[in-house]
């Protein structure tokens, strides 16, 4: 980025399947300079998120779709460039909602301060971000997580699964994390704790190996996968247990609609709650969420790692990675 010309993906058409490099392309734009009560911003982190193919697609959700041959936006750490504004400083590290470019102008509206040196900027991307949050709503506020319960959880070496698989172990739950391979396995065994891992792609038959390792059932279930692992969390569910659905992500690139929930009837003569939730209705929860991780953090009880891709010419790379497995821990494409 030079002083004021920056680069920026466009989605140029809509993904069917598995998207391609081929549906972004790169714009260059020239910045305004920053007038009165603005700032420039220079990105260093750009976060890439499943929930960003969901907005590929022309369908009423919960957000509405990027448009086409326009920015994409999505969760960005960068630093203050330039600041016309009383409430920032030249040198601030800031979180935005402006990534997927390289820098931007703005009016300081949905730009938040964040410290440093209390943690690493791409932290507040995942484990003390967006991700990070998603877990701690969807255990407390979705799930009720109680005190040593058994829990289950799905794409568990993720951004949200790591947290979700942290936050239970400081529960004093049983942990069961389900995983795409042996190195995520073995980081949640040495590193959160967890009691038992299964790596799904080696392990022929998943329903089994979760009753194997729950043999008195799951008491609640933290599913970001959906399909088969929904399918056998709930059939290992203990009668009244809680299935909390965060994600789906094994079916995000699905070209026809995916087969429902075979075993449903658990859901009757288990007597189970199955409850979505979308992490933006529980902003009230942020304040929580940074005092209880700051304990969990100065206690040793959370701890997480990142997979960084360097390079801006990488976003697409990066961001398709997540649907083949490529990130242990919250992946972000490291720019500046
Ligand atoms: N409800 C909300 O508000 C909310 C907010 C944030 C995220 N989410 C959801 O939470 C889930 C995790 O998000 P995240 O940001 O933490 O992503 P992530 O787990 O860091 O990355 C995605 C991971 O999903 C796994 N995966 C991808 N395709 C799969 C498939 N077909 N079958 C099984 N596993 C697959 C891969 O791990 P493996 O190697 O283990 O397969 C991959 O590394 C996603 O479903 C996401 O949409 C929901």
């Amino acid at each position: 980025m030079t002083a004021a010309t920056i680069r920026e993906y466009h989605l140029l058409r809509r993904p069917v399947g598995l998207p391609t490099a081929a549906d972004f392309t790169v714009a260059t734009r020239s910045l305004p300079e920053p007038a009165q009560g603005e700032v420039r911003v220079r990105n260093q982190f750009l976060s890439v998120d499943p929930y960003m193919r969901g907005r590929m697609i022309e369908a009423k959700s919960y957000v509405p779709p990027f448009a086409l041959n326009a920015p994409l936006d999505g969760g960005a750490v960068g630093r203050v460039e330039v600041s016309n504004h009383p409430d920032f400083s030249v040198g601030d590290t800031v979180l935005s909602m402006m990534g997927w470019r390289e820098g931007f102008v703005s009016d300081g509206k949905g730009l938040i301060r964040i410290d440093p040196t209390l943690a690493p900027p791409q932290a507040y991307l995942g484990t003390l971000g967006m991700p990070g949050l998603t877990a701690y709503a969807g255990l407390f506020v979705i799930g009720g997580l109680g005190e040593a319960e058994t829990v289950l959880v799905s794409g568990a070496a993720g951004a949200v699964g790591m947290v979700v698989c942290q936050i239970a172990k400081a529960r004093n739950c049983r942990v069961i994390a389900v995983v795409g391979s042996d190195e995520k396995a073995r980081w949640l065994e040495r590193e959160a704790g967890v009691d038992v891992t299964i790596n799904y792609r080696t392990e022929p038959n998943l329903r089994k190996a979760i009753a194997a390792a729950a043999p008195d059932g799951i008491d609640l279930t933290f599913e970001n996968v959906g399909g088969e692992h929904l399918e056998a969390a709930i059939a290992c569910s203990k009668t009244f247990g809680r299935v909390v659905i965060c994600g789906l992500i094994s079916q995000y690139n699905a070209t026809e609609a995916p087969a429902g929930i075979r075993n449903v009837r658990d859901i009757l003569t288990r007597r189970l709650t199955v409850r979505g939730f979308i992490v933006s209705d529980h902003g009230d929860r942020r304040a929580d969420f940074l005092r209880d991780m700051a304990g969990w953090i100065k206690a040793g009880r959370m701890k997480w790692t990142e997979t960084i891709v360097d390079g801006f010419d990488r976003m697409p790379e990066a961001f398709l990675g997540l649907f083949s497995g490529a990130n242990l821990g919250k992946m972000v494409v490291r720019i500046g």
